[in-house]
């Protein structure tokens, strides 16, 4: 079985991906780790985030062991993410790596932006999580500021809108629900309640494939 869990920024998919995949059993890739390490490395060996050859290469011959998880969770990373991402040879050097995972024996989950339009359109169930931007940028607002950011919360509202226009208008892959997406908001739901929530979609979903 492959899980599709593609979403906003903040949207708490991270985590309802984290849930499903221990619930399910399935192993887990969360691809927007690709995208910030690959800027990240970027960023450290002063490779402009336009220069769309080079920034392919690093993609291709990513190790994603030579990164802190908390160098790849900053807003900067992120920011610079979701640039590297609009480059079509950076998404190109990074379709393989996520497909095969996909792919693998016994089921996959993957979240991102474009895993159940792109990645694995063929996906048995895809989720859409979204939140109004105001609670996203509150969500990760504090996030931020436990990591000691001192970044204002209005700050983050704008940064977020400014990723989602990126995101959702990119030619290549564009950060878009997928058709027969299930979408989950979880404006007004605490955590617990939107992972309740996302597997009651699930299995609702592989409920109706059961019967057909
Ligand atoms: O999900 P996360 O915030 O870690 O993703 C960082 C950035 O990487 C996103 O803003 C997006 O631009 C990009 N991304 C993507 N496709 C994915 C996952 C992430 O373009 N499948």
């Amino acid at each position: 079985m492959i899980i599709a869990i593609d979403g906003t920024t903040a949207s708490g998919k991270g985590t309802i991906a984290k849930r499903l995949a221990a619930w399910y059993g399935l192993p887990h890739m969360d691809t927007g780790r690709l995208y910030r390490a690959t800027a990240i490395a970027a960023l450290k060996h002063s490779v402009p985030l336009n220069d769309e050859a080079r920034l392919a290469s690093i993609a291709a011959s990513l190790d994603l062991d030579d990164f802190e998880e908390s160098e790849l969770r900053t807003a900067d990373a992120g920011k610079a993410a979701s640039v590297v991402s609009a480059l079509p040879l950076v998404r190109k050097a990074l379709f393989e790596l996520q497909r095969a995972f996909a792919l693998r024996e016994g089921g996959a989950l993957l979240d991102g932006r474009d895993i159940g339009t792109v990645i694995a359109p063929d996906a048995d169930v895809k989720l859409w999580v979204d939140a109004a931007v105001e609670q996203r940028a509150e969500r990760r607002w504090k996030e931020l500021r436990a990591n000691g950011d001192g970044v204002t919360l209005d700050r983050v509202i704008e940064q977020l809108r400014e990723r989602d226009m990126r995101d959702q208008n990119r030619a290549d892959a564009p950060a878009k629900m997928a058709a027969d997406a299930v979408l989950i908001d979880t404006t007004d739901l605490t955590i617990e309640a939107a992972v309740e929530k996302a597997l009651a979609a699930v299995e609702a979903v592989l409920a109706r494939g059961n019967r057909t």
